[in-house]
């Protein structure tokens, strides 16, 4: 499974991308409008980071709006995805925009039927909200089970980006139901190293090799 990292931080990009399990990055406006600077540069400093696939979403509701925003993010670097929402217009757009080529990734997903849209219209990803689901009391992760069964029926290439993961236990469940990637803030990817039995046994190891060396010494 696949591991992108959810925000338009570059400290955190570099720093995850660094240790080399980032495959790939996702952003949304709220995380674009949180960094200084201006989104489209950030857009082309994260893909020549991670060069792997970027996600930046449209603004625009409307289709001929979605279209010009489309290309105009297509254009800034060929690792960037096209995020557009999951409404009439969006899969109208990622049916014309899919169609010229340009991957997207259709992102705010709640519904198999909202999934099975997107891969209809030929989406390269489609972002089911895992977090915002089980946020209002409903299973996010059974989401996703649905949309890998309906997806394995038919084949359909369109990859499934679990989305809105809150803690490490969304990612083992999406590695778990074959989700074909996983988007998490870098605190939920720190987290995904700990475990407390490895420092305590580290810790051990270390004292054990020291006192060993002192005894000699
Ligand atoms: C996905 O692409 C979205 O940017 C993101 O996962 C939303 O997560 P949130 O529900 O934590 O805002």
């Amino acid at each position: 499974m696949k591991l992108f990292i959810d925000t338009g931080n570059i400290k955190d990009i570099e720093r995850l991308s660094d240790i080399g399990i980032i495959d790939g990055v996702t952003t949304n406006p709220t995380l674009l409008a949180k960094e200084p600077g201006d989104y489209r540069d950030n857009l082309k400093k994260i893909c020549g980071i991670v060069k792997g696939p970027v996600s930046g979403e449209v603004t625009a509701t409307e289709f001929a709006g979605m279209m010009t925003q489309g290309h105009d993010i297509a254009k800034i670097d060929q690792h960037m995805v096209v995020k557009v929402p999951l409404t009439k217009e969006g899969i109208k757009a990622c049916k014309a925009l899919s169609g010229e080529g340009i991957r997207v990734n259709v992102t705010l997903c709640f519904s198999p039927a909202q999934a099975l849209l997107a891969a209809k219209a030929g989406a390269y990803f489609v972002s089911p909200f895992v977090g915002r689901l089980d946020d209002v009391g409903t299973n996010g992760m059974e989401l996703i089970r649905e949309i890998v069964e309906i997806y394995d029926n038919y084949e359909f290439t369109t990859q499934v980006l679990v989305a809105s993961a809150r803690h490490p236990i969304h990612v083992i469940e999406a590695a778990r139901l074959g989700a074909d990637i996983a988007t998490c803030p870098a605190t939920v990817i720190d987290a995904l190293f700990n475990h407390p039995l490895t420092n305590i046994g580290l810790e051990k190891f270390l004292k054990d090799w020291d006192a060993a060396h002192a005894v000699k010494a």
